[in-house]
Parts: C-alpha cells; sequence; structure tokens
C-alpha cells in the first residue's frame, strides 16, 4: 500500500500556491497517479479541476491535460496556472497598473469628489458592499480593477493581474472585512486601520511572478505537452467519445462545500474578465454537485436505474428517517455523481483508469460511506475498482471548520479509488 499522506511535504511549489482554493488536492497525490497509470504523452481529464492541480501537475509531468470546471474563478485560476506567461510582459503590466492607480488612489484620499476620478473609484454596487469593505479599500480595488481591465497587454497578462487581484480578497489575511473567507463561513473581521491595498496587490505581484518563473522552467522540457481549460458541466463534457488516457479528479463532497458562497466577495470586482453579474453567479449556485441550495422534489422519487443498488438504498433509507431534507439531498448528489461517472468513462479510452479521490461524510449523524457508494454507481459506467487507497487527510489543510459537522471524527481519512473501464 503505498504512503499517500504526503504530510509535511510542499504544495504549493510552481503555480500551486498561486491563489487560496478550498479542498485543493496535493499535487503529490496527483503525480502519484500519473505517474502509475499515464505514461508521456498521454491525455489526462480531470472534469471537476477546482484550482486545476491536475493540469497543473500533468504539464509538469509531460501529459496534455483538458480541465473542466462550472465555476468561473476556478476556470480563470487554472488557465492562469497552467499557461507559461512570460515575465517581461507581467512585469510591464503590473507597473503600468501599480503607478496608475497609486497616483489616482492618493488623489481620492484628497479630492474624492474628481469628476473622471470618482468614477474610476466607484466600487460595484452588491448587497453588504459596506459592511465587507472599508471604503478606502473600495476605492483601491475599484482602480485596481480598472486598470486591469484598462492595461495595454495580452490576455494572459491580464488574466493573471486578476488573479493576484482575487487572491488579495480571498486570502487568509483578506484586505475585505472578513476572516479566512476562502476555508470557513464568513465571519467578519475589523483592521484597526484600513489595509494598504496597491501595496499588497504589488507584493502578490511580485511573488507570483516567482511562482510563475518556476513553473515556466520546470515546464521547459515539456515544450509540446498541451492544457486546456474550459467552464464545462462534469455531467455533459464537452468532449468527444474515448479521447482520456486516464481521468483524475476529486468531486465535491455531499453537501459540505458551497463554492459560490467562498467566492462572493471577489466576484462582483471582476465582471470585466468574468462577465458575470454577483445576483446571477448565485443564482448558479444550486447546480454545482453537493450544493445545499436550490429546491427539492416533493416526494423523493428513486430512478429504477439507481434503485438496485444496495448500499445507495440503505444509506437513504437511513437518512430519510432522520431527516428527509438530508435524504434528498444526497440522492441529489447520487444522481449528480452517476452521471459524472458515466461521462468519465464515456471519454475514456477502453481499458484505461479514472481516479478519484474523495471522502465519506456524515449527515445528520448517519455515516455516508461515499467511496463505496461511488464504486457501486460505477458499475453501471462499466468502471471496475481495481485498487482502493486510503490517506490520512492533514486536518490543519483540508478540514473546513464548518465541515466538522458534516464529516464527525472520519473525516481524517479520505479514500484515492482506481478504476478501470471495461
Ligand atoms: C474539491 S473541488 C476540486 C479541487 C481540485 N482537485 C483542486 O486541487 O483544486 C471540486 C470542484 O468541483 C466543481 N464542480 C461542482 N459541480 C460541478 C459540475 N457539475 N461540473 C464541473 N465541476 C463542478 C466545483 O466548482 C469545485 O471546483
Amino acid at each position: 500500500m503505498p504512503n499517500l499522506d504526503f504530510e509535511g511535504q510542499n504544495t504549493l511549489y510552481a503555480t500551486h500556491g498561486l491563489h487560496a482554493f478550498a479542498a485543493k488536492c496535493p499535487p503529490q497525490l496527483v503525480r502519484y497517479g500519473l505517474r502509475y497509470y499515464s505514461k508521456y504523452g498521454d491525455v489526462v481529464v480531470d472534469p471537476m479541476m477546482g484550482s486545476g492541480t491536475t493540469i497543473v501537475e500533468s504539464k509538469l509531468m509531460g501529459r496534455n491535460a483538458i480541465g473542466y470546471d462550472l465555476d468561473p474563478l476556478s476556470t480563470l485560476l487554472a488557465g492562469v496556472k497552467s499557461t507559461e506567461i512570460q515575465d517581461e510582459a507581467l512585469a510591464s503590466a503590473a507597473e503600468q497598473i501599480i503607478a496608475s492607480a497609486r497616483i489616482d488612489f492618493e488623489l481620492w484620499c484628497s479630492y474624492p469628489d474628481t469628476p473622471k476620478l470618482a468614477s474610476r473609484a466607484t466600487p460595484p454596487d452588491f448587497r453588504n458592499r459596506d459592511y465587507w469593505f472599508l471604503p478606502e479599500v473600495a476605492a483601491a480595488l475599484s482602480l485596481l480593477s480598472y486598470y486591469i481591465s484598462e492595461a495595454d497587454t495580452t490576455e494572459n497578462v491580464r488574466h493573471f493581474c486578476w488573479i493576484a487581484f482575487s487572491s488579495l480578497i480571498l486570502a487568509k489575511n483578506s484586505v475585505a472585512n472578513a476572516r479566512d473567507i476562502v476555508h470557513s463561513r464568513h465571519h467578519h473581521k475589523h483592521h484597526d486601520q484600513a489595509p494598504d491595498v496597491i501595496t499588497k496587490f504589488s507584493q502578490r505581484i511580485t511573488r507570483m511572478r516567482k511562482q510563475m518563473a518556476e513553473y515556466r522552467q520546470l515546464s521547459k522540457k515539456h515544450e509540446t505537452i498541451k492544457t486546456k481549460v474550459e467552464k464545462a458541466d462534469a455531467r455533459k463534457l464537452p468532449l468527444d467519445d474515448e479521447q482520456a488516457d486516464l481521468v483524475f479528479t476529486s468531486p465535491p463532497y455531499v453537501t459540505a462545500l458551497d463554492y459560490p458562497r467562498a467566492h462572493f466577495l471577489a466576484i462582483p470586482w471582476m465582471y470585466d474578465v468574468l462577465g458575470l453579474e454577483l445576483s446571477d453567479y448565485i443564482k448558479q449556485a444550486p447546480i454545482y454537485i453537493g450544493s445545499e441550495r436550490g429546491s427539492q422534489p416533493r416526494t423523493l422519487e428513486i430512478d429504477p436505474e439507481l434503485s438496485k443498488h444496495s448500499l445507495s438504498m440503505d444509506t437513504l433509507d437511513k437518512l430519510t428517517v432522520k431527516s428527509t431534507r438530508h435524504a434528498k439531498l444526497l440522492y441529489r448528489y447520487m444522481v449528480d455523481m452517476h452521471s459524472s461517472l458515466n461521462e468519465m468513462s464515456r471519454v475514456l479510452r477502453t481499458h484505461k483508469h479514472i481516479i478519484i479521490v474523495v471522502c465519506p461524510s456524515h449527515m445528520r449523524k448517519v455515516d455516508v460511506p461515499t467511496h463505496d457508494i461511488l464504486v457501486e454507481l460505477g458499475r453501471d459506467a462499466g468502471l471496475k475498482l481495481k485498487q482502493k487507497h486510503t490517506r490520512t487527510i492533514s486536518k490543519r489543510k483540508r478540514i473546513l471548520p464548518y465541515m466538522k459537522e458534516a464529516f464527525g471524527q472520519r473525516m481524517s481519512t479520505e479514500y484515492v479509488l482506481v478504476f478501470q473501464k471495461r
């Protein structure tokens, strides 16, 4: 049994540390999967790529990679992390943006009503904006977002700057009045002094340029290897049959993590790059797999194809006794994962592998063995379980405080399932 804990290892090398993201996979785990279940030049697909760990590792190991995710911020982030961007272009765009934003900000501090400046420094309008952002912070973010949009540069460089921007808000030490927004429920944080947003942006860019330099250096020997990321739904992948040599993914857990909630404070400032209002972003939240949001059917009607799975049905029955609402959420998760497994199998070549990293959960004091449920559902997609490894999750890194209730004691064990397509 391989040791897949990777405790104490650096998980933030190359571009892996560009931006915080909840429930990231350790790159070493992806590396293990790629090493044993694919070869140089193969095509690897991650249908729920999150921050793009699979895509970055694939490039670094000489595998072509295609990644999908529903979340627009995730797609932007994975794209930046897996694209080699030259340093001169980054340095010159950042210099322009920082200098212009700084001049404007200093003027705004003394003369906030100067007509054109006032419009550049006016923040977007969204609910509770002034609760989450101090006026100085909001003005500086508005100016940065204005100058990032206007910078005379390439799309890749602009996207890199947007990720630097977003990393100021979605961070442990956020410039927003929020405590560790990515990893916990939103708690208000009081800043004794307004954070110096423009200096922080400049520091982020400097650090991120070094991370990008490391990525460029490590991918140098794999010039012909291609990566592609796209916004798409894992239940309906925009990919022809039998294109992949390996699928590697860590799907969301059932009812555990609400990505739109984790990202919502950055979205309103990024309309220019994401093309999405905050209200539309939040409206899409129920379609994320594992979401607790959205309406539920009046009664729980089981699809005959799923009703033959004894463990899945048993778990649903136990949960129905405790809470029909939770049983309906679990059922929706099963239906969604059933479709996703079918899609993963469809795009995979025969006899090739799918690696799924997943945690069991605990809902209303009922154990939900998600890993074994996925094995049952996978059979319908022609997937045979070949290996089942366990790993201990570093509590510090992977457990989100508000997930403890959902996962209870078992949260510390994660399963790495290796399927083979028959
Ligand atoms: C646990 S995260 C993946 C983390 C990733 N392995 C990493 O290292 O960053 C799960 C991802 O699934 C995405 N997701 C949820 N429902 C989806 C769907 N229907 N199609 C595609 N992606 C989806 C979420 O947006 C989230 O980014």
